[in-house]
């Protein structure tokens, strides 16, 4: 049995979560919206074919924003193509991910997805074969309310209210050699300063995304940053990061340290931002947008053998690491001062917390700290110092047994959600919370499996599941809890 200490100080806050950072992410990639979001004649779906299971799912998870077309994807995108009558949309060519695109599902079936499911949307333009002016008519189309071209031409297509998109992001992933149009950060960061500043001409409410790295391994990562913001840092509001992480080498003990690269990764990216305020002489503050996170295991091989110019076909479905996913989201809590919008990539059957077929729904293990972390933590940001064994790893140093961070709640309860990474052994954990004078325990619930790869599949889809059989408890204002060997942990404690 290990030992561990939770230091805080009602006090001590490390800020607001902005409940964006439970966003996630729909990309026109592989099955994520055909068959996934969107299977029209389906006995699941309804009249406008929209999955109602899936759409139950997402309801649960209380996801604030969904980051839409891409991802990749949207640097070839011609958003033309997906509006108006059906049967008058083109099939293309996809080459981002070489699928057909049909464009049946578009831009204001996504907007009417959105509001059944009761999240914002968070749009990206092309910047990778288009520019200035697309992006503009994108927003004109999306936002104006009436009497110009494309907000008419909207109208014309049976949308009469604006579709009031706060937030935009200016093309993805643009210094990946991947990337359709990639471009040096110079480029970039001056098309970015372009399009932005057209935009709010247009909608000066409006918040804007500028890419980062693609990321951490990225050779320009910093280099990047910091080029990209010397050219639009007076127009845009945040900058992006982007991190998968995978266990290719199957060393789990080394994936799961990978919660303080995420950290580290976090703490330079705040920095370039903030050497470029200084710079700049600026008292604007530029924030984060995580807005590709999660854990890849994915074969790249098998992706290889995927046949091309098919119709949605299955790509990137996923192996699980609920523990891993568990520890991303605490790391995003722990500096909710600055990151302020995160998206969970992807949604559905694309590495994705909900995966379907064509006769039902189920949630895959990384649903479930999303699920609690999105529902119970909102509120105020503890600052939760972690008195923990360590252990030594190859890529990250010496890292803690134990991550975990404390919130205090909009209803005056706390949650606590930690991670137990050990794999050999429990872990005691204490704290002392007596200036949070007649809470008690109200539930420990607990996301454990002896096999670390276990999924949960069609057939069976609740092999690994929450339990709320933690063993935890109160006396004089002292907290103490057994953490087990490799586990996901959520305490709730309130005045009972
Ligand atoms: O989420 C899958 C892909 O990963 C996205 O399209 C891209 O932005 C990233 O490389």
């Amino acid at each position: 049995m290990k030992q561990a200490k939770l230091h805080i100080d009602r006090h001590f806050q490390v800020g607001e979560v902005d409940k964006r950072i439970f966003g996630s992410f729909i990309e026109h990639l592989g099955r994520a919206v055909y068959g996934g979001i969107y299977q029209p004649g389906s006995p699941l779906s309804d009249k406008e074919g929209m999955r109602k299971d899936v759409m139950e799912l997402v309801r649960q998870l209380q996801v604030p924003v969904v980051r839409y077309p891409g991802g990749n994807f949207v640097s070839c995108f011609h958003w033309e193509d997906s509006v108006g009558p059906k049967e008058l949309r083109p099939a293309r060519p996809e080459l981002a991910w070489f699928a057909i695109e049909t464009n049946e599902f578009g831009l204001n079936e996504f907007a009417d997805w959105a509001k059944k499911a009761e999240t914002e949307i968070m749009m990206a333009v092309n910047l990778g074969t288009r520019g200035v002016d697309d992006a503009k008519n994108l927003l004109e189309y999306c936002n104006l309310p009436k009497g110009t071209y494309y907000s008419d031409l909207r109208r014309s297509h049976g949308v009469e209210q604006p579709h009031d998109i706060k937030l935009w992001c200016l093309g993805n992933e643009m210094d990946g050699p991947w990337e359709i149009g990639r471009k040096t950060p110079y480029e970039y960061g001056r098309l970015a300063a372009e399009t932005g500043r057209v935009m709010k001409m247009m909608c000066p409410e409006i918040e804007l995304v500028a890419c980062g790295s693609s990321l951490w391994t990225m050779p320009t990562f910093g280099v990047w940053e910091s080029d990209v913001l010397k050219e639009c840092y007076d127009v845009v509001d945040y900058i992006s990061m982007h991190q998968y992480y995978d266990n290719y080498d199957n060393d789990t003990a080394e994936f799961l340290a990978n919660s303080t690269a995420m950290d580290r990764f976090i703490s330079q990216v705040v920095s370039l931002c903030d050497a470029e305020q200084a710079k700049q002489r600026s008292s604007k503050k530029i924030n984060l947008s995580f807005d590709e996170w999660n854990v890849w295991y994915h074969s790249k091989e098998a992706d290889k053998k995927i046949e091309r110019w098919t119709k949605a076909p299955r790509q990137l479905d996923n192996f699980e690491d609920a523990l891993l996913v568990g520890e991303m989201l605490i790391t995003m809590l722990r500096h909710a001062d600055r990151v302020k919008i995160a998206c969970l990539a992807q949604l559905v059957n694309v590495i994705a917390p909900i995966m379907t077929s064509d006769k039902g729904a189920w949630r895959q293990t990384i649903y479930y700290p999303y699920y609690y972390t999105s529902v119970y933590g909102r509120g105020r940001v503890l600052q939760t110092l972690v008195d923990s064994p360590l252990y030594t790893t190859k890529n990250n140093g010496d890292v803690p047994y134990l991550d975990a961070v404390m919130v205090e709640c909009d209803d005056g309860s706390l949650s606590l959600f930690a991670v137990n990474k050990s794999l050999e052994d429990d872990i005691t954990l204490a704290c002392d919370l007596r200036q949070y004078e007649g809470f008690r325990v109200e539930r420990h619930i607990v996301l454990d499996h002896d096999d670390m790869k276990a999924e949960n599949t069609e057939e069976h889809p609740d092999t690994v599941a929450p339990k709320s059989n933690g063993a935890s408890s109160m006396e004089n204002g002292h907290l103490s809890a057994v953490l087990k060997k490799h586990s996901w942990n959520m305490i709730r404690m309130t005045i009972l």
